[in-house]
């Protein structure tokens, strides 16, 4: 086809992600993950990330071109990761794209990782929906936003006004002695126990926090009821039932994930949700989502787990709606920006 060829460079987090796409159509997705340099530290550990980032970036840009079958001199345009994300790794991606843009003489298009999350599902299930919900899960950022036009229109609705979900997931894992990062593993422990077991708290639904903070999120009180009622059942000499704590800590996260989107959704008059994020590869998050929306008519949009995690197809799928809807390429100038808005 003549549609253009896009390498998308990711690097705002631990994950080095170069991905390469004709259009709606994936053609690589080389990832580098540090993942487990920080495993020990319980966290990501910036300074580790960018030093990480560094020693990936040519052997994962050279690895998307092999897989992709072509030669970095056939790309039509960069694009990059500018924000938000952690500043030092965020530096090393956009550092290489400008090289790569200003080497071969190609446009360059700095890009916004939330509405890389929201894109990437066009390389799955095809164009996007206009307009679209999207829920956007991850260690970093819980978010609702109303989707229009990908590359300009996006309207934060609402935020997690302290740990992000995956925080919460990866925090509440080491709590029960699992590996980081925790989701999977509270997933699959999760798999075993009951989820209506324990009664955790659901954050921001009182009828008094709804007023002010009706598609907000907060996940500390819930890490802290987990922390407490393990603290109680260890302080008592008594074992610590993993499986039920993993599937109604979860069930309380999915619960309040589910229903403020669904009644975002409402709200707006949207009748697709698009989940993405790390999180989103959640088991139960998918199929509670399904099966609510269903009752309210909205169809839900989950791209496959590879591609909810940080990756540089999220970039190029970006770069190239970029490319296709003719915005101006950046300036060979632009900044990293840690905390740059949507
Ligand atoms: O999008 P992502 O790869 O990186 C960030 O931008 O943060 O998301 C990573 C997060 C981690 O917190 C991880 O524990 C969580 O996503 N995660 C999951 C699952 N798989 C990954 N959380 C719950 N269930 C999962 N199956
Ligand atoms: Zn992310």
């Amino acid at each position: 086809t003549d549609e253009p060829l896009v390498l998308g460079i990711e690097t705002s987090c631990d994950e080095t992600g170069v991905g390469i796409v004709r259009g709606h159509t994936l053609l690589a997705d080389a990832v580098a993950s540090s993942v487990e340099e920080h495993a020990r530290f319980g966290g990501v550990v910036p300074e580790v990330a960018s030093r990480a980032h560094l020693e990936a970036m040519v052997p994962t840009v050279e690895r998307a071109c092999d897989t992709a079958g072509i030669a970095l001199r056939d790309v039509d345009a960069i694009a990059v990761t500018s924000g938000p994300g952690l500043a030092g790794a965020l530096l090393v991606g956009v550092a290489a794209a400008k090289a790569l843009a200003i080497g071969l003489g190609k446009p360059l298009y700095g890009v916004n990782h939330l509405a890389a999350h929201v894109a990437v599902d066009q390389l799955e299930h095809g164009a996007l929906p206009d307009p679209c919900l999207a829920l956007l899960v991850s260690g970093g950022h819980s978010s609702l936003l109303r989707v229009g036009d990908v590359t300009g229109d996006v309207t934060p609705l609402g935020a997690t006004i302290d740990d992000a979900a995956g925080e919460a997931f990866d925090k509440v894992a080491r709590l029960l002695g699992l590996p980081f990062p925790g989701g999977p593993h509270i997933d699959r422990a999760a798999a075993s126990g009951s989820s209506v077991s324990i009664d955790f708290p659901r954050g921001l639904t009182s009828r008094r926090d709804l007023e002010r903070h009706r598609f907000d999120f907060s996940f500390s009180g819930l890490k802290t009821a987990v922390a407490r009622w393990v603290e109680a059942r260890e302080a008592a000499g008594e074992p610590v039932p993993v499986a039920d704590v993993a599937a109604s800590f979860q069930e309380a996260v999915c619960d309040v994930l589910v229903r403020k989107a669904l009644d975002a959704a409402a709200s707006e008059g949207i009748d697709h949700l698009l989940i993405g994020g790390g999180v989103a590869a959640n088991s139960r998050l998918r199929a509670m989502a399904e099966q609510r929306a269903g009752d309210l008519g909205i169809r839900v949009r989950v791209p496959r787990p590879g591609l909810c995690t940080d990756n540089g197809a999220m970039v190029a799928a970006l770069g190239s709606e970029m490319v296709r809807r003719g915005r101006p390429a950046s300036g060979l100038d632009i900044p990293a920006d840690s905390s740059l808005p949507v």
